[in-house]
Protein backbone atom coordinates (compact mmCIF):
# COMPACT_ATOMS: atom_id res chain seq x y z
CA UNK A 1 0.00 0.00 0.00
CA UNK A 2 1.59 3.54 -0.80
CA UNK A 3 0.54 6.84 0.46
CA UNK A 4 -1.61 8.27 -2.14
CA UNK A 5 -2.85 11.56 0.31
CA UNK A 6 -0.67 12.25 3.69
CA UNK A 7 -2.65 13.50 6.40
CA UNK A 8 -1.05 17.16 6.63
CA UNK A 9 -2.27 17.26 2.88
CA UNK A 10 -5.88 16.03 3.84
CA UNK A 11 -5.95 18.76 6.83
CA UNK A 12 -4.83 21.87 5.17
CA UNK A 13 -7.78 20.77 2.11
CA UNK A 14 -9.76 20.18 4.81
CA UNK A 15 -9.28 23.96 6.04
CA UNK A 16 -9.94 25.12 2.69
CA UNK A 17 -13.43 23.64 2.55
CA UNK A 18 -14.31 24.14 5.81
CA UNK A 19 -14.00 28.03 5.10
CA UNK A 20 -15.36 28.17 2.13
CA UNK A 21 -18.56 26.06 3.61
CA UNK A 22 -18.59 28.78 6.04
CA UNK A 23 -18.89 31.66 3.89
CA UNK A 24 -21.41 30.22 1.91
CA UNK A 25 -23.87 29.03 3.98
CA UNK A 26 -23.10 32.13 6.71
CA UNK A 27 -26.66 33.03 8.21
CA UNK A 28 -28.10 30.66 6.34
CA UNK A 29 -29.55 26.84 8.40
CA UNK A 30 -27.16 24.20 7.58
CA UNK A 31 -27.74 20.75 7.95
CA UNK A 32 -25.07 18.33 7.49
CA UNK A 33 -25.68 15.13 6.81
CA UNK A 34 -22.70 12.03 6.93
CA UNK A 35 -22.57 8.96 4.26
CA UNK A 36 -21.85 6.11 6.88
CA UNK A 37 -19.48 4.64 7.20
CA UNK A 38 -17.05 5.95 4.71
CA UNK A 39 -17.21 9.80 5.60
CA UNK A 40 -17.04 9.44 9.47
CA UNK A 41 -13.74 10.65 9.57
CA UNK A 42 -13.94 13.09 7.30
CA UNK A 43 -17.29 14.36 8.93
CA UNK A 44 -15.85 14.87 12.15
CA UNK A 45 -12.86 16.65 10.99
CA UNK A 46 -14.74 18.96 8.62
CA UNK A 47 -17.39 19.93 11.04
CA UNK A 48 -15.00 20.88 13.90
CA UNK A 49 -13.35 23.34 11.09
CA UNK A 50 -16.80 25.30 10.59
CA UNK A 51 -17.29 28.50 11.87
CA UNK A 52 -20.91 28.61 11.84
CA UNK A 53 -24.00 27.09 13.42
CA UNK A 54 -25.04 24.01 11.97
CA UNK A 55 -27.15 20.53 12.32
CA UNK A 56 -25.66 17.57 11.75
CA UNK A 57 -27.53 13.99 10.85
CA UNK A 58 -26.35 10.78 9.57
CA UNK A 59 -27.66 8.33 6.21
CA UNK A 60 -26.88 4.90 5.69
CA UNK A 61 -27.14 3.25 2.31
CA UNK A 62 -27.94 -1.28 2.06
CA UNK A 63 -25.36 -2.40 0.50
CA UNK A 64 -25.02 -5.18 -1.83
CA UNK A 65 -22.06 -5.59 -2.76
CA UNK A 66 -20.98 -5.97 -6.26
CA UNK A 67 -24.58 -5.78 -6.98
CA UNK A 68 -25.07 -2.46 -5.84
CA UNK A 69 -22.21 -1.52 -7.52
CA UNK A 70 -23.11 -3.11 -10.93
CA UNK A 71 -26.77 -2.62 -11.19
CA UNK A 72 -27.35 0.87 -9.35
CA UNK A 73 -30.16 -0.68 -6.89
CA UNK A 74 -29.75 1.35 -3.63
CA UNK A 75 -31.42 1.27 -0.65
CA UNK A 76 -32.08 3.47 2.62
CA UNK A 77 -30.66 1.09 5.85
CA UNK A 78 -30.65 4.27 8.35
CA UNK A 79 -32.76 7.56 7.20
CA UNK A 80 -32.17 10.97 8.99
CA UNK A 81 -34.42 11.69 11.79
CA UNK A 82 -34.43 15.57 11.54
CA UNK A 83 -36.49 17.24 9.86
CA UNK A 84 -35.04 19.16 6.48
CA UNK A 85 -37.75 21.14 5.03
CA UNK A 86 -36.77 24.76 4.40
CA UNK A 87 -33.04 24.04 5.81
CA UNK A 88 -30.16 23.76 3.43
CA UNK A 89 -28.71 20.48 3.25
CA UNK A 90 -24.51 19.47 2.69
CA UNK A 91 -24.45 15.78 2.12
CA UNK A 92 -21.46 14.62 3.23
CA UNK A 93 -19.43 11.90 1.80
CA UNK A 94 -15.79 10.39 1.44
CA UNK A 95 -15.75 9.41 -2.34
CA UNK A 96 -18.32 9.21 -5.39
CA UNK A 97 -17.17 6.59 -7.68
CA UNK A 98 -19.69 5.41 -10.06
CA UNK A 99 -22.37 8.22 -8.90
CA UNK A 100 -25.19 5.91 -8.64
CA UNK A 101 -25.42 6.63 -4.60
CA UNK A 102 -24.83 10.30 -4.91
CA UNK A 103 -27.67 10.19 -7.34
CA UNK A 104 -30.09 8.16 -5.25
CA UNK A 105 -29.09 10.37 -2.12
CA UNK A 106 -29.73 13.54 -3.74
CA UNK A 107 -33.39 12.62 -5.16
CA UNK A 108 -34.12 10.71 -1.79
CA UNK A 109 -33.50 13.80 0.43
CA UNK A 110 -35.10 16.17 -2.03
CA UNK A 111 -38.24 14.07 -1.31
CA UNK A 112 -38.01 15.64 2.00
CA UNK A 113 -38.49 19.89 0.86
CA UNK A 114 -34.90 21.33 1.83
CA UNK A 115 -34.49 24.73 0.16
CA UNK A 116 -30.94 23.18 -1.62
CA UNK A 117 -29.42 20.13 -1.25
CA UNK A 118 -25.10 19.91 -2.58
CA UNK A 119 -22.61 17.83 -2.15
CA UNK A 120 -19.10 17.67 -0.49
CA UNK A 121 -16.50 14.59 -1.19
CA UNK A 122 -13.32 14.30 -0.51
CA UNK A 123 -12.52 12.21 -2.99
CA UNK A 124 -13.89 12.04 -6.21
CA UNK A 125 -12.89 9.42 -9.36
CA UNK A 126 -14.23 10.53 -12.32
CA UNK A 127 -12.80 7.92 -14.13
CA UNK A 128 -15.63 5.41 -13.01
CA UNK A 129 -18.82 7.77 -13.14
CA UNK A 130 -21.50 5.94 -14.70
CA UNK A 131 -23.95 9.03 -14.14
CA UNK A 132 -23.80 12.45 -13.72
CA UNK A 133 -23.10 14.15 -9.85
CA UNK A 134 -22.45 17.77 -9.02
CA UNK A 135 -20.00 17.86 -6.26
CA UNK A 136 -20.44 21.53 -5.17
CA UNK A 137 -17.19 20.93 -2.71
CA UNK A 138 -14.52 18.91 -3.57
CA UNK A 139 -11.13 17.79 -1.61
CA UNK A 140 -9.14 15.60 -4.07
CA UNK A 141 -9.40 13.57 -7.53
CA UNK A 142 -8.20 10.27 -7.56
CA UNK A 143 -7.16 7.81 -9.81
CA UNK A 144 -8.40 4.60 -10.70
CA UNK A 145 -7.39 2.51 -7.93
CA UNK A 146 -8.51 0.54 -4.90
CA UNK A 147 -8.43 3.55 -1.82
CA UNK A 148 -8.37 2.77 1.75
CA UNK A 149 -7.60 4.89 4.45
CA UNK A 150 -9.10 7.86 6.52
CA UNK A 151 -12.84 6.14 6.78
CA UNK A 152 -12.51 4.39 3.37
CA UNK A 153 -12.53 0.36 3.88
CA UNK A 154 -11.61 -2.90 2.38
CA UNK A 155 -13.49 -5.14 3.87
CA UNK A 156 -14.45 -3.20 6.70
CA UNK A 157 -10.56 -2.83 7.39
CA UNK A 158 -8.13 -0.43 7.16
CA UNK A 159 -10.64 2.76 7.97
CA UNK A 160 -8.37 4.57 11.10
CA UNK A 161 -5.47 4.66 8.87
CA UNK A 162 -4.86 8.85 9.08
CA UNK A 163 -3.46 8.81 5.32
CA UNK A 164 -5.47 8.07 2.16
CA UNK A 165 -3.51 5.15 0.60
CA UNK A 166 -3.89 3.10 -2.48
CA UNK A 167 -3.92 -0.71 -3.03
CA UNK A 168 -2.55 -1.47 -6.41
CA UNK A 169 -5.16 -3.01 -8.95
C1 LIG B 1 -18.86 3.78 -0.78
C2 LIG B 1 -18.68 5.29 -0.58
C3 LIG B 1 -19.93 5.85 -1.20
C4 LIG B 1 -20.25 4.87 -2.30
C5 LIG B 1 -19.82 5.43 -3.62
O1 LIG B 1 -19.61 3.27 0.27
O2 LIG B 1 -18.58 5.64 0.76
O3 LIG B 1 -20.99 5.93 -0.28
O4 LIG B 1 -19.53 3.66 -2.01
O5 LIG B 1 -20.10 4.50 -4.61
P1 LIG B 1 -20.76 4.86 -6.02
O6 LIG B 1 -20.40 6.27 -6.37
O7 LIG B 1 -20.08 3.86 -6.92
O8 LIG B 1 -22.22 4.63 -5.90
P2 LIG B 1 -19.74 1.72 0.59
O9 LIG B 1 -20.92 1.14 -0.10
O10 LIG B 1 -18.43 1.05 0.34
O11 LIG B 1 -20.08 1.72 2.15
P3 LIG B 1 -19.23 2.32 3.38
O12 LIG B 1 -19.30 3.83 3.28
O13 LIG B 1 -19.94 1.80 4.59
O14 LIG B 1 -17.81 1.81 3.26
Amino acid sequence: MKVLIPKSKIARRIKQLAARISRDYSGKKLVLIGVLKGSFVFFSDLVRQLKIPIEMDFIQVASYGALKKSSGVIKIKKDVDIPLVGKHVLIIEDIVDLGYTMKYLLKFLKHKKPKSVKVCSLLDKPSRRKVKVHLAYKGFTVPDKFIVGYGLDWAERYRNLPDIRSIRK
